[in-house]
């Protein structure tokens, strides 16, 4: 069975690709390379020994995305990863962002209808929560204002998949809410590549391990909550990556009872910003350089999963803990310096 998977060779897809291959799909990869490097697919094929049909294609150019599925219209199903992602960029920047995410989604689309593609999945985000009044935030947890341009394109995509699904009855969709992905393949041979200044906590704390950064900040100790840093739901990538491939087999075998659904993929633990310097600590023996700093900007206080929608329905369980997601990252880091 084929599948498109598009933003194939940044962090969540190249990841998936090696969980789909590993269950037997075949992959047409799509990605522009705009923060993404070629280099992982060579890795991708070191790792499950398969070639990998790509194309540097950018989905804002509707005639290329056209012409994509029209040589691949015997797709079993479309996953749609391919976005930009930073939230500080968002802000500055925000129709870049409004154009390309929107932009691309809405390209996808029409040719998956062109073609009957019969199954989508679409990267969201926890982010369409905001700052949710409830936790853990469930799938019926109101959605509250986007605290970013980056969180609405998100929302906006949702929005837009619901009716495109009204009017495209034989199209089933899952929208999949990411909470915070970390961490690496365990053969350290694929991983988050940050191309310039790292974007989220993670790669910040790895990059000041290795002494690429000087120190990390921690923003914010004055939060209301059990240490005062915020609290946020880590989930190992390779996690995230297996519920890609049983999401497309929960609809390609007819489970589903809408065709657009949504599913929360976190954790389920609430972790602190110092809790997640503990465990690197613990887990690598390293010892981090971090200060106390100021709160940052649209920072929510506190957001976790109750995941139990994806454990019961798509029959997903997380492999790994939040130790083994710091020792995969650390080990990444160490490889990127062999590397780059
Ligand atoms: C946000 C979005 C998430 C999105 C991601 C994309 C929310 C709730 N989450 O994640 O959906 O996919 O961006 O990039 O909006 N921190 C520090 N020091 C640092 C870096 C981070 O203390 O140098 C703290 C942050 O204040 C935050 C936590 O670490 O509390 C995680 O931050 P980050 O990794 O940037 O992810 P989110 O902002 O939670």
């Amino acid at each position: 069975m084929k599948v498109i998977v598009t933003g194939g060779t940044g962090y969540i897809g190249s990841h998936t690709i090696v969980d789909l291959l590993e269950n037997n799909f075949d992959v047409v990869c799509v990605d522009n390379l705009s923060r993404s490097k070629k280099y992982t697919l060579v890795e991708i094929e070191k790792i499950s020994g398969k070639k990998i049909n790509f194309y540097q294609i950018d989905l804002c150019d509707k005639q290329a995305v056209l012409d994509l599925f029209s040589e691949h219209n015997d797709a079993v199903g479309v996953i749609h990863f391919a976005a930009l992602k930073s939230v500080p960029e968002s802000v500055e920047n925000p129709l870049l962002y409004y154009t390309n995410n929107i932009d691309s989604l809405l390209n996808v689309l029409l040719a998956i209808q062109q073609f009957s593609i019969p199954n989508f999945v679409f990267s969201s985000s926890c982010s369409v929560y905001g700052n949710a009044e409830q936790l853990p935030v469930t799938e019926q947890t109101p959605i509250k204002n986007a605290e970013s341009p980056y969180a609405h394109t998100k929302q906006i995509g949702e929005d837009i998949i619901r009716n495109f699904a009204n009017t495209n009855p034989r199209i089933n969709s899952i929208l999949l809410r990411y909470f915070n992905p970390i961490g690496a393949h365990p053969s350290a041979l694929i991983g988050e590549i940050p191309i310039d200044q790292p974007n989220n906590l993670v790669p910040y704390i790895t990059q000041t391990a290795i002494g690429k950064l000087p120190q990390l900040t921690v923003f914010g100790n004055d939060y209301p909550t059990r240490d005062g840093s915020n609290i946020r739901d880590y989930i190992h990538v390779c996690d995230i990556a297996h519920a890609h491939t049983l999401a497309l087999n929960f609809l390609i075998d007819k489970k589903n009872t809408s065709n657009c659904d949504v599913f929360n993929l976190g954790s389920g633990n609430g972790v602190s910003v110092l809790e997640v310097i503990q465990a690197f600590e613990k887990a690598t023996l390293q010892k981090l350089n971090y200060t106390i700093g100021a709160r940052r900007a649209g920072d929510v206080v506190a957001v976790y999963a109750d995941n139990t929608k994806a454990a019961k329905q798509l029959n997903w369980q997380c492999k790994y803990n939040l130790e083994d997601a710091m020792q995969s990252a650390w080990n990444w880091e160490l490889k990127m310096q062999e590397l780059f």
